[in-house]
């Protein structure tokens, strides 16, 4: 699996047969001015919930390779009223896609879309391709929940978690998150993009080694292999 990141809680993974866009936030992100939104052509987006902060290019991007949202319910007929083809799944499902396995979690958090429509609940994914797995948080706080996929993965292989405080769970938390869902290497997202979401980077990174974990912090563009 192959992970890229640009910016805010926006990744590409790259699995062996497709390609996934998490929480397209680019074009407003002014720390993503260089990447072109046209270049990343997925083959699925996947949307953990309404906020303008994760859909932001969603629907450009969709329309421009025909792409497939991968969301809730109410998420994905919003795009379908758009034209835009999608997948819908909602808390405790499983659905197999050509990829792989894509399970739909909890997140504690809110979700609304950017007009003002119902948004659904907001969540996470857990998805399992070429023999690995890993855990999309969306944003989210600290959740008792978060054990249940300890037990479900037993091995992931990386977990991409929020750690920017403010709006979701801060580092400190995340990194009882980690011990929760029993991943030793997590990608912080959700943080440094606004104002109240800066964080010492270094102070997050040793929350993290307090308790046997790696936090990973990457740059613009940076692909990660796991
Ligand atoms: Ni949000
Ligand atoms: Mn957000």
């Amino acid at each position: 699996m192959e992970l890229t990141y640009y910016g805010h809680s926006t990744f590409l993974l790259k699995l062996s047969t497709a390609t996934l866009l998490f929480d397209p936030f680019i074009s407003p992100n002014p720390a993503a001015k260089d990447i072109n939104i046209l270049d990343l052509k997925p083959d699925y987006i996947m949307i953990t919930h309404g906020h303008e902060d994760h859909v932001a290019d969603a629907e450009a991007i969709a329309k421009s390779c025909g792409a497939k949202i991968v969301s809730n319910f109410e998420i994905v007929s919003w795009y379908g009223q758009k034209g835009i083809q999608g997948h819908p799944m909602n808390f405790g499902g499983q659905w197999k896609f050509k990829f792989g396995m894509v399970r739909s979690v909890v997140a504690v958090h809110s979700s609304v879309m950017p007009d003002g429509a119902y948004g659904g609940n907001p969540g996470g994914f857990v998805i399992e391709a070429d023999g690995n797995s890993c855990y999309f948080a969306g944003d989210t706080a600290l959740t008792l929940d978060m054990k249940l996929i300890k037990d479900w993965y037993p091995n992931l292989d990386f977990a991409v978690l929020p750690i920017g405080d403010n709006f979701t769970m801060g580092y400190e938390d995340a990194a009882v998150a980690a011990e929760f869902i029993g991943c030793d290497k997590i990608v912080g997202c959700h943080f440094d993009t606004f104002d109240v979401i800066k964080i010492d980077h270094e102070k997050a990174k040793g929350a993290f080694r307090l308790r046997g974990k790696e936090l990973i912090l990457p740059t613009m563009g940076e692909s990660l292999t796991f």
